[in-house]
């Protein structure tokens, strides 16, 4: 039977001794640049001094630095000064993995919520909101075999993977009008009145990823409305909270609107951006239930699946953000952070299209002050992107999607300069 599968298969080779033997990878051809680390890569690749990231959407201070967030440092002393060891890993693992569930979901539905008083969430730590993700795709698949998921035309790249490597096929619905770089609402209404009923649908809560375009609360109140009638299921993706607004409870109100009209929903949460957590991969999932049996059916599937890929996360950053969330002080201490990264960030949005408008740019630049979060979603096109990266070494994706977390006040007139050089003649 082997001897059978060596003749017929195309990969096989004789060996100087004679034997067959396959050329086990010959097949494997380099997998695609992903659109958003490669610009990384290419940025820590030039030697200029005047190079700008503003590629990845991971929050940077005024100097173009990673932070650690003063909550996050003091959680760090806590965690030296105890013998989790001497207790045993297990252990720790999963009570301090019952207490981030218990935490994030309060920052979900709002820390008096009665979901969370009946039990009505099946919530699971994950690796972070791309291993959230990708665990409720696997669930998805599961229990839902053959049906789809709709995207907003544009999402976040990654999305596209995850999906994908679940075999969930992908539906795009219409959201940003690239006229007005806002939200296209008739049409997105029209997609989803028009997606077959009881459809599965990812959501970006607040800071949409990546054109920085959130519908209204009344725009939500109405989608909310008509997932209902639709029967549809929206899945949110929760990457930015915080970021929108400034505020926790208010980048929240648009799920906690689809909970209070009944829809059940599910939910991936990321430390990575509100706690400047990126390497540490924290992150939640949780699911909305009928009731705490169902929740606990759920539960326990999403831990198998888990169980599966990657047995349980690593245990640092879950001590760090439970450690957060649970101590009232340290929390406050995060909320004010949280403000002040998303302050810093709208300031640098106002300047940007002020300096724009000062070089008498005659395009309209109003686009980035509208968008809000993270993320603008400039207009540029590929070309001028690829001009800025050439003459200006300034790095961002090719969609045109830029960090503002990378824009400082050291950098940004060079920025508007650029900016300005490579539109100027359209
Ligand atoms: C981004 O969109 O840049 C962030 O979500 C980071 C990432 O992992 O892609």
């Amino acid at each position: 039977m082997w001897n059978c599968f060596l003749t017929r298969t195309s990969r096989c080779f004789s060996t100087s001794a004679g034997n067959k033997a396959l050329k086990w990878w010959d097949h494997v051809a380099p997998a695609p640049k992903d659109p958003i680390t490669s610009v990384t890569e290419a940025f820590l690749a030039d030697t200029s001094p005047t190079k700008i990231n503003l590629g990845v959407g991971a929050y940077r201070d005024d100097e173009g630095k990673p932070v650690v967030l003063q909550c996050v440092r003091e959680a760090e002393a806590r965690i030296a000064g105890c013998d989790f060891l001497g207790i045993g890993r297990e252990s720790v693992s999963s009570a301090v993995s019952s207490k981030l569930v218990e935490e994030s979901v309060k920052l979900v539905y709002g820390k008096n919520s009665d979901i969370i008083k009946e039990g009505r969430f099946a919530g699971v730590q994950a690796l972070s909101g791309t291993g959230a993700c990708r665990l409720f795709a696997e669930f998805q698949r599961r229990f839902y075999p053959g049906s789809q998921i709709f995207m907003t035309d544009p999402t976040w790249s990654n999305h596209h993977n995850i999906w994908r490597d679940a075999f969930v096929p992908e539906r795009t619905f219409q959201y940003y009008h690239p006229d007005s770089k806002g939200l296209n609402f008739p049409a997105l209404m029209d997609d989803v009145k028009n997606a077959p009923d009881g459809s599965f649908f990812l959501l970006h809560p607040c800071a949409h990823n990546p054109t920085g375009v959130d519908p209204t609360e009344e725009q939500w109140r109405e989608i909310s409305y008509l997932f209902k009638v639709k029967n549809h299921f929206p899945f949110f993706d929760m990457a930015y909270q915080g970021f929108a607004s400034g505020d926790l409870d208010r980048d929240a109100q648009s799920i906690r609107i689809f909970v209070e009209d009944g829809n059940l929903i599910g939910c991936a949460q990321s430390f990575a951006k509100n706690m400047g957590l990126y390497g540490h991969r924290v992150g939640c999932l949780n699911v909305l239930c009928n009731d705490a049996k169902q929740a606990a059916a759920i539960k326990s599937q999403l831990q198998q699946i888990a169980r599966a890929m990657y047995s349980s996360p690593p245990v640092h950053g879950i001590l760090l953000v439970s450690g957060i969330l649970s101590d009232p002080n340290m929390k406050a201490l995060w909320v004010e952070e949280v403000k002040v990264m998303a302050n810093r960030i709208q300031s640098l949005r106002t300047t940007l299209r002020k300096s724009l408008e000062q070089l008498s740019s005659s395009l309209n630049w109003e686009h980035i002050t509208n968008q809000v979060g993270m993320f603008c979603f400039s207009g540029l096109t590929p070309e001028q992107v690829d001009r800025l990266q050439r003459g200006f070494h300034i790095y961002m994706t090719l969609d045109g999607r830029m960090s503002m977390a990378g824009v400082t006040t050291g950098n940004v007139s060079y920025l508007a300069n650029a900016i300005h050089e490579v539109t100027k003649f359209g």
